[in-house]
């Protein structure tokens, strides 16, 4: 291990607030660099974490300051330039999910960390709770028999967020499904140790965000947005190669119990049923397990224990821990392009009315 503290940046300053907190908190890497277009955001943040180097401009950053890791957390449209950029740079980076628009983009990024010999993490934050990492040993463990299906989804009643370029697909490259399915479907593939998907099918709707509706706080009448030209809801069946199908579900707003905002994953096997259900946010009551014993049906209620850094904290935790201690980085590059080729997929499918094959 390297006697000093590896150096940290964060890209972009709005969920890159919560990367921050990590590099603030680990023992392993200090936080050096900040970067945000935004003047304001980023001398009031700047300041508050006493960062000594801030930038409003990304590629001065990166050619000017030496760093170990940095965190991208621009739109999604600006995942690949900032990440080639800073891979470039002789930098490791944590690019925020979802890995870029395009599987043409991701396989971009990851032929410049194989070139560039740097490692290239995708932030998926829900991988690092007790909940998630319980449910994914326990389908790991042959508990739940053969999984044949996994039923996931994330639905919010009023959710679609406030920054405009989230409904631009030029920029975001999708609504709900890239936005919140990209989630769920990394979460069951990872619990399910990354079957390759064979078909997709999909379909989405826009009914609310080009009325003005249901975005985060906001209270009707709504402003009309033309502009908005994303899904607010969408839904996918996806064939897997080992036999299991998965079904997702994502939606931003809908009309449902009001302030619903729910993510589920249900893994469903030949010998038992898992259920994540995290409701808004929260970390109680949030797993099942259904069986049957002696001929009759059993309900087991976990309570993982929480404690302690928890999601992007954690994850920045990880990735430094890792890269100090020359250790094999979690998650890679090659989990996030598998979930940006099924949600390519979803979106052909839609637009065609037909079933898209995978290659391979
Ligand atoms: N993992 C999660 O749970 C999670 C949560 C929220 C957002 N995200 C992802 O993080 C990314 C950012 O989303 P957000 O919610 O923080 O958006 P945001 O709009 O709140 O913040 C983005 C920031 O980037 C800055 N920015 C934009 N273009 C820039 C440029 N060229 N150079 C420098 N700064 C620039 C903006 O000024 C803004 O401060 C998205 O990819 C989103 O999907 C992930």
């Amino acid at each position: 291990m390297s006697e000093q503290k590896l150096r940290g940046g964060v890209i972009g300053l709005g969920v890159g607030k919560a990367h921050a907190k990590g590099y603030r908190t680990s023992p392993d890497v200090e936080l050096i660099a900040v970067c945000d277009s935004n003047e304001e955001r980023l001398q009031t943040l700047a300041a508050e974490w006493a960062a000594p180097v801030h930038y409003t401009d990304y590629r001065r950053m990166l050619r000017e300051t030496p760093l170990d890791m940095v965190s991208i957390c621009l739109p999604n449209a600006l995942h690949a330039e900032a990440t080639i950029a800073a891979l470039e740079a002789g930098m490791h980076v944590v690019c925020e999910k979802p890995m870029a628009p395009t599987t043409a983009a991701a396989r971009r990024m990851l032929d410049a960390a194989r070139l560039h010999n740097r490692h290239l993490m995708i932030a998926y934050n829900f991988r690092y709770r007790p909940d998630t990492r319980w449910m994914k040993q326990m389908a790991q463990s042959g508990a739940l028999g053969t999984i044949y299906q996994a039923n996931v989804s994330w639905r919010r009643e009023t959710g679609i967020p406030g920054s405009g370029w989230f409904g631009a697909k030029t920029l975001a490259g999708g609504g709900a499904l890239i936005d919140l399915g990209v989630h769920v479907i990394d979460l069951s593939l990872w619990m399910m140790g990354f079957p390759a998907a064979k078909t997709v099918s999909g379909d989405t709707r826009r009914l609310f965000g080009p009325r003005g509706l249901k975005t985060w706080g906001s209270r009707p009448p709504g402003q009309p947005r033309p502009d908005f030209d994303v899904e607010d809801g969408g839904v996918g069946f996806i064939r897997l190669a080992n036999g299991a199908h998965m079904i997702v579900l994502a939606t931003w707003a809908e009309h449902n119990q009001p302030q619903e905002d729910a993510i589920r994953v249900e893994l469903q096997g030949t010998e038992g049923t898992a259920v994540l259900h995290i409701r808004n946010y929260r970390t109680d009551d949030t797993l099942r397990f259904y069986t049957e014993m002696h001929g009759e049906p059993v309900t087991v209620v976990l309570s993982p224990r929480f404690g302690g850094p928890q999601g992007h904290e954690a994850l920045i935790h990880d990735l430094a821990a890792c890269l100090r201690r020359d250790l094999p980085v979690p998650t890679d590059g090659e989990q996030g392009l598998a979930a940006i080729q099924i949600l390519e997929a979803l979106y052909e499918s839609a637009a065609t009315g037909r079933e898209v094959a995978l290659d391979g």
